[in-house]
């Protein structure tokens, strides 16, 4: 069994998730954050592949989308999972249709919503100013499920692999 474990995270906290969900896996898994400097690697080697990104303004990145489109029918033959991460509960269900096409989103074995940091230590000064006229929030809050993290890796890894 090889597992891949690809994502993108401006702030740190997809990746966080991405370690943590790493460690709850019962086998080797790889880690990949996907950037304009390290493009994704080749799927062939790996039976199991999870994609994750975060929203910002209501969007999973670009980056996640055309990596999802251009290698659809190579995902459509692994066992897949797909998350992201958000502050917006309500629009949660609304971004993972928009974020993942239907196709992987029905083969997926999990999908998940893994909840969010508004850290204002790594934003920018304009991030800063939109988080806290949109949400009235002051100070750097964590949300992370970790609950949401253990039923994913559950499902990702059934007792037949084990
Ligand atoms: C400028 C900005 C805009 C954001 N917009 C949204 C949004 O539209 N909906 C949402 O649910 N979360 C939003 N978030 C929260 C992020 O999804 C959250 O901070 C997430 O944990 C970021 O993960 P990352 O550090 O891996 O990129 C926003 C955060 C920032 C800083």
């Amino acid at each position: 069994m090889r597992a891949l474990i690809l994502y993108m995270s401006r702030h740190g906290t997809t990746e966080k998730v991405a370690l943590y969900l790493q460690q709850q896996l019962p086998f080797p898994v790889d880690l990949h954050r996907l950037d304009a400097a390290s493009p994704a690697p080749d799927l062939q080697p790996y039976d199991l592949v999870v994609v994750g990104g975060s929203v910002y303004a209501g969007q999973i990145q670009t980056g996640i989308k055309d990596f999802c489109r251009t290698h659809q029918q190579e995902l459509l033959g692994k066992q897949l999972g797909l998350f992201i991460c958000c502050m917006n509960e309500k629009q949660a269900e609304a971004v993972m249709q928009d974020a993942y096409p239907e196709a992987l989103r029905r083969h997926a074995r999990a999908t998940g919503v893994m909840g969010g940091e508004l850290l204002f230590e790594k934003m920018s000064f304009w991030e800063k100013m939109v988080i806290r006229s949109v949400t009235g929030q002051q100070e750097s809050v964590s949300k992370i499920k970790y609950a949401e993290i253990d039923r994913f890796a559950e499902a990702m890894a059934p007792v037949s692999v084990l």
